[in-house]
């Protein structure tokens, strides 16, 4: 089933203290919408951020985990440790990940498959470069990228996947694809989906966009027919942006 929802990526921001109060924060805004609201912080602090929002609307989200079950990967978490603390979902394949730590589509294959042997919700991150955008590439990366990384999963797989389009020009960048970008996009991914899978699939699918989204452009951008929320970055550590952009919808 199609759903509405606005995640916020803390990224690396917030030690204990701050996220508490941001929590805190967040539980005294008012929700307005239909969208469901995530929130992924550190490692450090998902089991604090599970415990404080356990009576609230508000779930809690990790940014990334190792494929393998367990062994000697230092620094690193399983998709078993999250499940042990009550995660339900992971963030997968950003594109600061696929930068800065050399995830690639045939790596990230294998943490959707790990995620989701483990019952985990998987939400799948890809996007184009400036470079690929402006050499009018951005489909063909677009689609390449779920293709590889999604692709050999059997259709009922997709019911615990969300995919969030980012593209990495407008992340952190204060520049938003426009709503009408997004939309194309969206559309894109959605036939891609349903040449692959069929309508249903497409149809059911929740595409998320990310990249500079605000209060001042979200419901312009959630407007749009194939957008169904937001992951934010920036603004999501402002309780009052946050859910500025939640109540959009
Ligand atoms: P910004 O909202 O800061 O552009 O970040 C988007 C993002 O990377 C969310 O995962």
């Amino acid at each position: 089933m199609r759903k509405n929802i606005v995640a916020g990526n803390w990224k690396m921001n917030n030690d204990l203290s701050h996220t508490a109060s941001l929590i805190s924060d967040l539980k005294e805004q008012t929700k307005t919408s239909n969208a469901e609201v995530m929130i992924a912080p550190s490692f450090t602090n998902l089991w604090h951020s599970f415990e404080a929002t356990r009576e609230d609307d508000i779930e809690v989200v990790a940014q990334n985990m190792h494929f393998a079950e367990n062994g000697a990967y230092t620094g690193e978490v399983s998709a078993s440790m999250l499940k042990s603390i009550g995660i339900k979902t992971v963030i997968l394949g950003h594109s600061e990940r696929r930068a800065y730590y050399n995830e690639t589509d045939e790596s990230l294959a294998k943490k959707v498959d790990a995620a989701l042997a483990n019952d985990l919700r998987t939400i799948f991150c890809f996007g184009e470069e400036l470079a690929d955008r402006k050499a009018g590439n951005e489909e063909q990366v677009v689609a390449s990228q779920i293709k590889n990384a999604l692709f050999h999963l059997e259709a009922s797989a997709f019911k615990n996947i969300v995919l969030a389009y980012e593209p990495v020009w407008a992340i952190g960048t204060g520049e938003t694809a426009s709503p009408e970008q997004a939309q194309d996009m969206h559309k894109f991914i959605r036939e891609t989906l349903n040449d692959a899978y069929g309508s249903q699939i497409a149809d059911d699918m929740t595409i998320l966009y990310g990249g500079s989204v605000k209060p001042v452009n979200a419901k312009e951008i959630f407007g749009k027919p194939d957008v169904d929320g937001g992951l934010i970055g920036g603004a999501s550590l402002k309780a009052e942006d946050f859910y500025a952009i939640v109540n959009a919808f």
